[in-house]
């Protein structure tokens, strides 16, 4: 009896295997954000420039990340999910300290009990970019392997795995007695550690274990979900190299032969939801992008029902993101030396970027094609990018902010 003991005790301890579903109820709450990118403080406090640095970046408040998490977290524990769901790109740029303080901020849900799932996105292991920012120049900080990140995520999904893949980061939950969840690792790295590429895909070995797991979710009548960092399909038409994981009609296709209703995404950091074959694959946007946004998914036999939620905190998101874009655009505008003209166009453009990315263009396209910088921007030959990029955002006909699905 005692060796039948201690060998669950390792078995716990190692693999954090269970078998124990995270809910007893046909009805399951999730929240689902994405694109945390914390970045510990003490990689950038002294760098007198950081904070400019990233007025002409992509958007992300990276300074505000401490207080974006206060209001998450105070949300959270009122929400009272079954789980919380971050779908990768956890880290800044794969510091270790940056996930060992976000897990610590993590803990504050856990410590609540509330169950926390995290996935690797392409930024957070084995990344050659993780650097920090000293005074006068940049800091050689510790990377994050594979397994300094089972690690330091141990409590937040590989604890509660009912399997776990042996060579990638991948994991299966069990939510309730109807629905499994497929976390998988679309970084495809080895255990072995290897640098990472931008893209995402499934490793062989990835696509075995992929396929055993829907066979045998399939096998309990339960339904099969799945959360990747990586887009299962394109959300755009201009801009998708690199989002869309590699082979993705294949593994929709895959997907599609069990049933699979949805997956839940991130790495474009815009909210976007698009299907392919008969799935939905909902990209969550970067919760650091305006409008601070995270999915609540109120989930049971008979459908879905997904809803986002924007954070409010001190500093005007909505603003920021229009000035990073219209930083990031100006370049772009070289030729037009009439500075109204400038203005005009830099103004639609950040406008409907922010839309674009908070997933609710297609309510405000009246307002972006009355712009005086929308007229000029189509007229111009030589603004013919900024053309196709609008084109490409307004092509979107409902919100993504907002789904429901029925189960037949
Ligand atoms: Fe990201």
């Amino acid at each position: 009896m005692k060796k039948i003991i201690y060998f669950i005790l390792i078995c716990l301890f190692l693999s954090g295997c269970t078998s124990q579903p995270l809910s007893k109820n046909d009805k399951l709450k999730l929240i689902v954000a994405s694109d945390l990118h914390y970045f510990l403080k003490d990689y950038y406090q002294d760098c007198e420039w950081f904070e400019e640095s990233m007025l002409y970046g992509d958007g992300k408040m990276v300074t505000y990340a401490d207080e974006i998490l206060d209001v998450f977290i105070s949300d959270i524990k009122k929400e009272k999910p079954d789980l919380v769901i971050l779908t990768g790109d956890l880290s800044f740029n794969g510091e270790k300290g940056s996930h060992q303080g976000l897990a610590n901020r993590l803990k504050e849900i856990t410590d609540a009990g509330i169950n926390v799932a995290v996935i690797p996105g392409n930024h957070d292991v084995d990344n050659i970019f993780a650097k920090g920012y000293g005074k006068d120049d940049y800091m050689d900080v510790e990377k994050t392997n594979a397994d300094d990140f089972l690690s330091i995520y141990h409590d937040m999904g590989y604890n509660l795995a009912i399997e776990r893949h042996s060579e990638s980061l991948s994991y299966r939950l069990d939510l309730n007695q109807q629905f499994s969840l497929l976390m998988m690792d679309s970084t495809a790295h080895q255990l072995t550690g290897q640098e990472l590429d931008v893209g995402g895909f499934f490793t062989d070995s990835t696509m075995k274990w992929l396929g055993e797991q829907l066979e045998n979710i399939k096998s309990q009548n339960k339904t099969p979900l799945m959360a990747l960092h990586h887009n299962l399909t394109d959300h755009n038409d201009l801009l998708n190299k690199n989002y869309t994981i590699k082979d993705h009609q294949k593994i929709a296709d895959l997907l599609q032969s069990y049933q699979v209703p949805f997956v839940l995404s991130g790495h474009i950091h815009c909210q976007n939801i698009k299907k392919i074959n008969d799935i939905y694959d909902i990209a969550s946007s970067s919760l650091l992008d305006a409008p601070l946004q995270y999915g609540i998914i109120e989930l049971d036999t008979q459908g879905m029902s997904y809803q986002t939620q924007s954070l409010k905190i001190s500093k005007d998101a909505d603003e920021y993101f229009e000035q990073v874009t219209k930083n990031r655009f100006i370049e772009r505008l070289e030729s037009i030396t009439d500075q109204n003209t400038k203005e005009s166009v830099l103004d639609v453009i950040a406008r409907a970027n922010r839309y674009y990315f908070a997933g609710t263009i297609s309510e405000h396209k009246d307002e972006i094609m009355k712009m005086p910088g929308y007229a000029i921007i189509n007229k111009e030959d030589k603004l013919k990018f900024s053309q196709e990029y609008l084109a490409s955002m307004l092509i979107e006909e409902v919100t993504s902010q907002k789904l429901s699905i029925k189960f037949s």
